[in-house]
């Protein structure tokens, strides 16, 4: 049987489309069962409908608290029963309610190479501080901003005339491979985590 996948998005969506595109092979073991978002008119959704895939979004501004949105996406994430809730390009922290319900299964990309630059600059931050080689990190989200247990990593070179814009589409490349291959083997070979290391596979 395939693993759900819930994915949650907030712009262009393309780590959305590797999975979508992943999951039309029914032996990469996974399907995506809804696509979530935290506002509406993005491509992330719109690469969901034309998949045919449920969509759902929740503003921040639509609720009374900051609180009362987190529990309001964690229990419309829990009605589509995940095996694997996928943060793909997910601009929000998920907050105590949604990590109760789910924590443990939840799977965060960020364009960085953990634990350098955690945030919401990780491709400006590598770039202003220099460094030569960055990357992409999948991993395990927990309460803190990109602290979780690393699942998968893969290094980039930061090459001399890189914008933060172009230093960015060289992670997301990293990021599309290294994502499809992490989730497809979480989805086919399940996980264990062990201190901090993430251990793929029975
Ligand atoms: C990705 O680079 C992802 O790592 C980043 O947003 C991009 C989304 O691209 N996420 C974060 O920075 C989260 N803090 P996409 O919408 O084309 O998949």
């Amino acid at each position: 049987m395939s693993a759900r996948l819930v994915v949650l998005v907030s712009g262009s969506g393309t780590n959305l489309q590797a999975l979508l595109d992943a999951c039309a092979d029914p032996s990469y073991g996974a399907e995506v069962v809804a696509v979530g978002a935290d506002r509406g008119g993005i491509e992330g959704l719109a690469r969901a409908e034309r998949a045919g895939v449920p969509t759902f979004v929740h503003r921040v501004k639509d609720f009374a608290t900051r609180e009362e949105w987190d529990a309001a996406l964690a229990e419309e994430v829990a009605g589509h029963r995940p095996d694997v809730v996928v943060l793909a390009g997910f601009m929000k922290l998920v907050g105590e309610a949604f990590l109760a319900a789910h924590g443990g299964r939840v799977v965060n990309t960020h364009p960085a190479l953990s634990p350098a630059f955690p945030g919401m600059q990780g491709p400006a931050d590598a770039l202003a501080y220099g460094v030569k080689v960055t990357g992409c990190t999948l991993f395990l989200v927990d309460a803190g901003v990109d602290t979780g247990a690393i699942v998968a990593q893969a290094a980039v070179p930061v090459e001399d005339d890189d914008t933060v814009e172009s230093l960015h589409e060289r992670i997301k490349g990293a990021e599309r491979t290294v994502l499809v291959d992490a989730v497809g083997r979480m989805a086919r070979d399940g996980f264990r985590v062990e201190g901090r290391r993430v251990l793929l596979g029975r």
